[in-house]
């Protein structure tokens, strides 16, 4: 009995574990939440602002900005289209794809699904807005650790401020063979972190700047699903019906060894 017992115990736990053991990820969360509409508001809000000049969002038409971020037509025409496009019309950016490869070595990707092209989701977009330190050495003038040797310069700088990396020298092994560094390299020593400069004095204190990546990293996320609020909460009540099955399935299971025993 006890044998079963266990078996029942692992078969119930099993995901968990698989779960609380996969990758292995040195990411900080941009806790998303999709149904916070207001969040989403001002993360489209920052997008168009400090992003849409250099990247589009091909697969999402600014009307449907107005249908989920519960805004009307007038407040995205106002506030949210930029150029003279119509609402009707998907987000394109102005800049020209041979300019932009011109100036900055490499085209600005679509991020129509951006959150999704990476393994870490959208949390990946949340830790490189926040991961750029001055590097004199490449032709932007930064660098960023999350995406090292990226060709986008860090186009909120003004907000968060100028941060410079720290670095210490590399670890030794056994064998006296310098071991990788966790978040990169600079200058030949390994990063540990950052330090914000005092001047130019940012726009913002480092909390505001935080909500400011979380908010785009929140847009970009909902760009990319935008039915997946309502799959989420679909999904509640696929996640019950499991568990009240599960409790059905073990009340059948008592009942049945009863007998046995
Ligand atoms: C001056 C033009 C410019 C602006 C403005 C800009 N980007 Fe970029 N961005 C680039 C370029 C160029 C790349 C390609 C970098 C590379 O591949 O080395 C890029 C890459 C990215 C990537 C990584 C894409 C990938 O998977 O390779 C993300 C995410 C991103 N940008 C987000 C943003 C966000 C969010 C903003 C607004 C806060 C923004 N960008 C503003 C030029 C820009």
């Amino acid at each position: 009995m006890t044998k079963i017992r266990f078996l029942l115990l692992s078969l119930l736990l099993a995901p968990g574990l698989a779960l609380a053991s996969g990758g292995e990820v040195h990411m900080k969360s941009a806790q998303v939440d999709l149904d916070d509409k207001a969040a989403l508001q001002r993360g489209a809000s920052l997008y168009m602002s400090y992003c849409s000049g250099c990247h589009a969002i091909s697969y999402h038409r600014y009307s449907r900005l107005s249908e989920d971020l519960g805004l009307t037509p007038e407040q995205v025409e106002q506030n949210l289209i930029y150029n003279d496009q119509k609402i009707g019309e998907t987000m394109n950016t102005g800049m020209n794809v041979a300019d932009a490869t011109a100036w900055l070595g490499k085209a600005p990707p679509d991020l129509s699904v951006e959150a999704r092209a990476k393994a870490q989701g959208a949390d990946w977009i949340y830790n490189y807005l926040t991961s750029f330190y001055v590097d004199e050495a490449r032709p932007t003038g930064w660098n960023n650790t999350v995406f090292p040797g990226a060709s986008m310069p860090h186009v909120l700088w003004e907000l968060q401020g100028i941060q410079h990396a720290k670095t210490e020298p590399k670890h030794k092994n056994a064998k006296g063979e310098a071991e990788a560094c966790e978040m990169g390299e600079y200058k030949g020593e390994c990063i540990i972190g950052f330090e914000l400069s005092e001047q130019p004095k940012p726009r913002m204190t480092p909390e505001q700047f935080d909500r400011v990546a979380k908010d785009i990293t929140a847009f970009l996320a909902y760009v990319g699903e935008p039915n997946a609020a309502k799959r989420e909460s679909t999904g509640v009540w696929v996640v019950l019906f499991l568990a009240f099955f599960t409790f059905l399935a073990y009340l059948l299971k008592v009942e049945f060894w009863r007998d046995v025993h």
